[in-house]
C-alpha cells in the first residue's frame, strides 16, 4: 500500500515529539468525550391493569404522594372530563332560563312515605279550568303513570334527554286531565349518563322546562327520589314551594332536623321558596303513630301543610287503578288531602305575580 499524505503528516508530527510514526494509534473521540452522559433509556412501563386504560405518568413522584391518596386520573379520563365540560358550556346559557309556572318539589328523606301519592293526588285536585297541573317524574322508579291512571311508560324524560330531544311532545294525560311527564324506562348505563349530565349542568332542569313553555297558570309538581341526590338538587333549585313528606314514626322524627337543615339553603335564594311539611299515613289504630304525629305537628307548627291518615281507600285506588276522588272522595284520607290542596291553592294564589 502506498503511504498517503496523511501518513506523512503523522510521521512529521510524531517526529517533532521524538517518536516513531508506527507508535501512533487512532483515538476514538467518543470514548474520551467528558460531557455528562445521556440518561439511560426509560425503563419499560409495567403493563396497565386494564389494557384499554393507558397508564399516564403521575404529576408528582410516587414517594411524594401520601399513602392512601388516589393517583392522578388517566389521560383518557381527563380528556373525557374536558369534553364533558365543553359540552356543558355549549348547552349552558349564561343565565338560567326563567320559568313562569309555579314549581312544587315533593321530597323526603326516606322512601315509601307517600311522595308519589301526594304528588299525583295534589295534581288532580289543583288541576282546573284556570290552572293546568303537570306532574314531572324526576325519579327513575317510573311509577307515576300508575298513580295517574296512564299505561306503563317506556319512553320518557330520561331517554328524550339523552337523545337530545325536547320534552314538548312527551306529556300524557292522566286522571282529571292532569298531565304527566314520566321518567320512562331506563337501564343503569342510561342512568349513569343522565346523572352525570345533571351533575355537570346545574341548569339542566331549567333548560328542559324552558322547552315546555309553561305559563304562570301552570303548576308543575316534581316527584323526586328519596334522599339527597342529583334529581332532588335540580328540583329544589327550581322550586317556589317545597313539600317535605314525613311518616309519623320514630325514624322520621330522628331525621327531621337533618331534613330541615338540608332544605334550608334552598330557602334563601331569589325565588323566595317556601317549605311546608306533610305528615302522611297516621295509623289511627296505633297510639304510637297518633302520638308521634302530635309531637311532629307541635314541632312543625306553621310549617305544617297538613296531616293525612293511613286510609285503605288511597292504597286500594293505586292497586285497582282508579282515581280515589272518584271512588271514595268522602274517605278520611281523601278529605285530609283535599284540605291540603285547598291550603296549597291559596298559597299558590298568594305567590302569583
Ligand atoms: N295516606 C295513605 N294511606 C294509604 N296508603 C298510602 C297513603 N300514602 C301512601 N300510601 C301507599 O303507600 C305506598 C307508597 O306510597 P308512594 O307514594 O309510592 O311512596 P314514595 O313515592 O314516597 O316512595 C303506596 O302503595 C301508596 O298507595
Ligand atoms: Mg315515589
Amino acid at each position: 500500500m502506498q503511504p498517503s499524505d496523511d501518513d506523512d503528516d503523522v510521521a512529521n508530527l510524531m517526529g517533532k515529539f521524538g517518536a516513531k510514526a508506527d507508535r501512533y494509534r487512532e483515538i476514538e473521540v467518543a470514548r474520551v468525550f467528558t460531557e455528562t452522559p445521556a440518561p439511560p433509556p426509560a425503563a419499560p412501563q409495567p403493563p396497565a391493569s386494564t389494557p384499554i386504560e393507558p397508564a399516564s405518568p403521575p404529576l408528582v413522584q410516587a414517594d411524594a404522594v401520601a399513602p392512601g391518596k388516589t393517583t392522578t386520573p388517566s389521560l383518557r379520563t381527563l380528556l373525557h372530563d374536558l369534553a364533558r365540560q365543553r359540552q356543558a358550556q355549549v348547552t349552558q346559557p349564561h343565565q338560567e332560563p326563567h320559568v313562569a309556572a309555579q314549581v312544587i318539589a315533593v321530597v323526603s328523606t326516606r322512601g315509601g312515605v307517600g311522595r308519589s301519592t301526594l304528588a299525583s293526588l295534589l295534581a288532580i285536585l289543583l288541576n282546573g279550568a284556570d290552572r293546568q297541573a303537570i306532574v314531572l317524574e324526576l325519579d327513575p322508579q317510573n311509577a307515576q303513570h300508575q298513580h295517574l291512571g296512564i299505561g306503563p311508560q317506556t319512553s320518557g324524560i330520561c331517554q328524550a334527554s339523552l337523545e337530545r330531544h325536547s320534552w314538548r311532545e312527551l306529556a300524557q294525560t292522566g286522571y282529571a286531565n292532569t298531565r304527566l311527564l314520566a321518567f320512562g324506562e331506563s337501564d343503569s348505563k342510561q342512568l349513569h349518563a343522565l346523572e352525570q349530565e345533571l351533575k355537570d349542568n346545574p341548569h339542566w332542569l331549567a333548560q328542559h322546562l324552558d322547552e315546555l313553555g309553561l305559563g304562570e297558570h301552570d303548576t308543575l309538581i316534581i316527584d323526586t327520589p328519596a334522599g339527597t341526590n342529583v334529581y332532588q338538587d335540580q328540583a329544589l333549585c327550581m322550586a317556589n314551594l317545597i313539600i317535605a313528606v314525613i311518616r309519623p314514626d320514630a325514624a322520621s322524627h330522628a331525621t327531621l332536623e337533618r331534613l330541615i337543615a338540608s332544605l334550608k339553603p334552598h330557602l334563601q335564594g331569589e325565588r323566595h321558596t317556601a317549605c311546608w311539611f306533610v305528615i302522611n299515613g297516621v295509623d289511627t289504630s296505633h297510639a304510637l303513630s297518633v302520638d308521634i304525629a302530635q309531637i311532629l305537628e307541635n314541632q312543625l307548627k306553621s310549617q305544617l301543610l297538613g296531616t293525612v291518615i293511613w286510609d285503605d281507600a288511597i292504597a286500594e285506588a293505586l292497586a285497582y287503578e282508579c282515581n280515589p276522588f272518584e271512588q271514595s272522595a268522602e274517605s278520611r284520607g281523601c278529605q285530609d288531602i283535599l284540605a291540603i290542596a285547598d291550603k296549597l291553592h291559596d298559597q299558590l294564589e298568594s305567590q302569583r305575580p
